[in-house]
């Protein structure tokens, strides 16, 4: 609203306020790897196509004379209240991107009081990070280590250094068929620290002969070898309930069977998610799955949802359609790439702005009343 407060863009050389702009002018800042590790997809990306199509699919139908002077985004999840609907997506390795890195993202998402999940591929140890948020939300990411001694060491580390959630991935077992990094011959976690949050962890440390500085391919390999587990059923979610007291959410789940299951095993809260349309191809459109996903779980545990969030709009959508929040990924990393934190910050300020307005002349006030009857889908 600074904008039309003043009549002005407030500062119209500095910073786009178009999505697209902001991916056109990381595509000229960075080299082909960094770039297209970012804006890629699984396959023919026709995955990460449907999660766009989904959103624009769903029409808003705006409704009239309801006073919208006060509008609250806030939400509660997992007992804390947080002022806006959105939370950071965790993404790996950000010092490729820009060399503030996962520290500037986090700074951003504490400037703003938006949760930040920090990656189990970060490119700084999980501790740095959550000083360098002070007393701000940030939870925990894992990738499921087929070591379980990693599993247990990072769980452990993450309610040491203060995180208040644990985000469980489950949709990457292994990595994906991800074209464009196999034709740019570039595995993000070979360039810079690498992921140091593994490089630093005690439970790693003890598998590798020599210190990764020493012998940083050696490394490599190791976590490539360990990273996921494509052995993981069902029942191992009790592993990881015996091992932490904070609220877990299992991640990508698009299936309302998986819905229930996930319900059956007592977890607090599940992210629909295909990962930005990165892991298989030709999967459902995030948003599509999203109400059979949430007439699975009804009030039993928490919902999430990612994967194409750019706008406002979409935001409202996600949210009328059974989620609590969003995650918002690479419209914030073309944020960083342009600007490091600075970058992030204005990205989230521009959508929830975009949010905050789409409510009000949609005759919302509340982001906790949204409801399916304020959309229909095009056939
Ligand atoms: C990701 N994502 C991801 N997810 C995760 O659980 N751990 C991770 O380390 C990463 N890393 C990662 C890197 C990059 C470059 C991207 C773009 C994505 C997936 C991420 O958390 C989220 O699910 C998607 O980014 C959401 O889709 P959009 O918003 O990018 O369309």
């Amino acid at each position: 609203y600074q904008i039309y407060a003043t009549m002005q863009n407030p500062d119209p050389d500095r910073f786009p306020v178009i999505h697209e702009e902001w991916e056109n002018l990381a595509r000229k800042k960075l080299q082909d790897g960094p770039f297209y590790y970012i804006a890629g997809g699984a396959g023919s990306e026709k995955t990460m196509r449907a999660n766009l199509k989904a959103l624009s699919k769903q029409e808003i139908i705006p409704r009239m004379l309801r006073n919208v002077d006060q509008r609250d985004l806030s939400v509660n999840l997992f007992g804390q209240k947080y002022p806006f609907p959105i939370l950071q997506a965790p993404i790996g390795v950000q010092s490729i991107i820009h060399e503030e890195g996962d520290i500037g993202s986090a700074k951003a998402s504490a400037e703003m009081g938006v949760p930040y999940i920090a990656s189990s591929a970060s490119s700084v140890p999980m501790e740095k990070i959550a000083e360098a948020m002070g007393d701000a939300p940030c939870w925990f990411q894992l990738y499921w280590s087929r070591d379980s001694e990693i599993v247990a060491s990072f769980l452990s580390r993450a309610e040491k250094s203060g995180y208040s959630a644990i985000v469980v991935t489950l949709d990457t077992p292994m990595m994906a068929w991800r074209e464009k990094d196999l034709k740019n011959v570039y595995l993000p976690f070979l360039a810079g620290e690498g992921v140091a949050n593994y490089f630093t962890d005690p439970a790693f440390l003890t598998k590798l002969d020599k210190p990764p500085q020493e012998d940083p391919q050696a490394a490599i390999i190791h976590w490539t070898k360990i990273f996921g587990n494509t052995g993981l059923t069902w029942d191992d979610i009790d592993f990881l309930r015996e091992h932490t007291k904070l609220p877990i959410i299992l991640k990508g789940i698009l299936h309302p069977e998986d819905a229930k299951l996930a319900v059956k095993k007592g977890v607090d809260g599940i992210i629909v998610s295909n990962h930005g349309g990165r892991q298989v191809d030709g999967a459902i459109g995030a948003l599509d799955a999203l109400p059979d996903v949430a007439a699975a779980v009804g009030d039993k545990a928490t919902i999430l949802m990612d994967s194409g969030i750019r706008r406002g709009s979409d935001i409202l959508k996600a949210i009328a359609l059974g989620a609590e929040a969003v995650l918002v990924g690479r419209p914030l990393m073309y944020g960083l790439a342009v600007a490091g934190q600075r970058g992030v910050k204005e990205v989230m300020q521009n959508i929830l702005a975009d949010l905050d307005i789409t409510m009000g002349l949609a005759g919302q006030s509340s982001v906790s009343n949204l409801e399916a009857s304020l959309l229909r889908k095009m056939e």
